[in-house]
């Protein structure tokens, strides 16, 4: 499993100061933790949801975040009182191998979507392997909701640099790029041009795909020309608990989600937009593609087909295509000789110094200093450990 996105210790503090968001996990928490009973938080950062936890009776807590800023629970633990309540893994969740399964898993995993790196797998892991039967999950769902939108901020960035820059430039080669590229946005209610639609659920306590293709059909508010869809989530952290992201709701750390459309079209109440929205977890993150077709009245046949992709946002140079081709031949390079000269010195014994050492003797001609050795050998060891 790929190592997931690694915030500072700042970030993690707009978390916790993010106050619709912590009241809907506070509450959830509150309500699972009885007197005595065992919580695995996962993706602890700082550790907030432990500290809860063991305030409101919990007997024991594990705490599982690779990311270092976990170290800081330790401190947190003692000044709160509940050092001996709390075990810190440092790791992923799915690496660990508990004795007994958890009363509570609590998380938050998302990004700006819950469909977000490893979250839905993760949850599955933990769901099926350490939570006991009849535990409970915080949070227990996720509503993926949407609407169009016409949205003068998040279009310009799409059309101004592109199609109608000051300079009196051509530059509409950028344009099929930036309108395939979703953008984290913040957006008040006026900006929507339809109704809400819910795109998906996703029930924590049941889900085992971690992808998403769905078909939404969109109806215009009013006489507008909608320049992308937004999408948000509404979370459920217990029955009746939780909060939504909506446009107009009390900002959250998490953002929305704009999708551009290719082509602007004018549309009306008695039209429809059908979007036909994926998420495809590919290597640790999801690749969105977002295929629209824009009907006018009671026509079958539409006006306008777009087929956007987050792919599609990328300039593919052949050159970086090519070494990831089976046919491509590697050349042998110095870069190459230095590295499994490296890597040929590691027994288990050698401490980095004396890897240094050994490389700049091998390769004085090449490394003009013990520092960049030493920066050679700790940098590639430090992509295995
Ligand atoms: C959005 S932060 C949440 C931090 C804290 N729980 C809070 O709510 O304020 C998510 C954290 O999950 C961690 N994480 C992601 N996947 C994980 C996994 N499989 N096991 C443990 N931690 C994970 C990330 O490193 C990140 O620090």
């Amino acid at each position: 499993m790929s190592s997931p996105t690694v915030y500072s210790v700042a970030g993690y503090g707009e978390m916790i100061l993010n106050e619709p968001r912590m009241a809907a996990f506070d509450a959830a928490l509150r309500q699972a933790v009885t007197p005595g009973c065992t919580v695995i938080d996962i993706g602890a950062g700082t550790g907030i949801f432990c500290l809860l936890a063991c305030k409101y009776g919990a007997a024991h807590v594990v705490a599982i975040e690779p990311a270092d800023g976990v170290l800081l629970l330790r401190d947190m633990a003692r000044a709160n009182g509940f050092n001996d309540r709390i075990t810190i893994l440092q790791g992923l969740s799915t690496d660990y191998r508990p004795e007994r399964p958890a009363d509570v898993i609590i998380s938050d995993l998302r990004g700006t979507l819950p469909l977000f790196e490893h979250h839905i797998a993760t949850i599955v892991d933990a769901r099926d392997r350490l939570l006991r039967p009849g535990g409970t999950l915080i949070p227990i769902s996720d509503r993926i909701c949407g609407a169009l939108v016409q949205s003068e901020d998040c279009g310009k960035y799409v059309e101004q640099p592109w199609k109608t820059n000051s300079f009196g430039l051509d530059l509409s080669a950028g344009h099929r790029f930036a309108a395939n590229h979703s953008q984290k946005t913040y957006l008040k209610p006026e900006a929507l041009a339809s109704s809400t639609q819910d795109i998906a659920v996703l029930d924590y306590r049941t889900i085992t795909d971690p992808n998403l293709k769905a078909k939404t059909v969109f109806r215009p508010n009013r006489k507008v020309t909608p320049n992308g869809l937004l999408i948000w989530f509404d979370l459920t952290t217990a029955e009746g608990i939780g909060f939504s992201n909506a446009p107009g709701q009390p900002e959250l750390v998490y953002g929305q989600t704009f999708l551009p459309f290719e082509t602007l079209q004018s549309v009306g109440p008695e039209d429809r937009i059908e979007v036909t929205l994926s998420a495809t977890l590919i290597n640790g993150s999801y690749e969105w593609s977002w295929f629209s077709d824009i009907f006018r009245g009671t026509d079958e046949r539409p006006v306008a087909r777009m087929r956007q992709s987050g792919f599609k946002s990328h300039v593919l140079s052949p050159a970086r295509l090519t070494v990831k081709s089976n046919a491509h031949v590697p050349q042998r390079s110095a870069k190459h000789e230095l590295d499994s000269f490296i890597l040929s010195q590691i027994d288990g014994k050698r401490p980095i110094r004396e890897i240094a050492d050994a490389l700049s003797a091998r390769f004085g001609d090449q490394i003009e200093t013990p520092q960049k050795a030493h920066d050679l050998v700790a940098a590639l060891i430090g992509r295995y450990e």
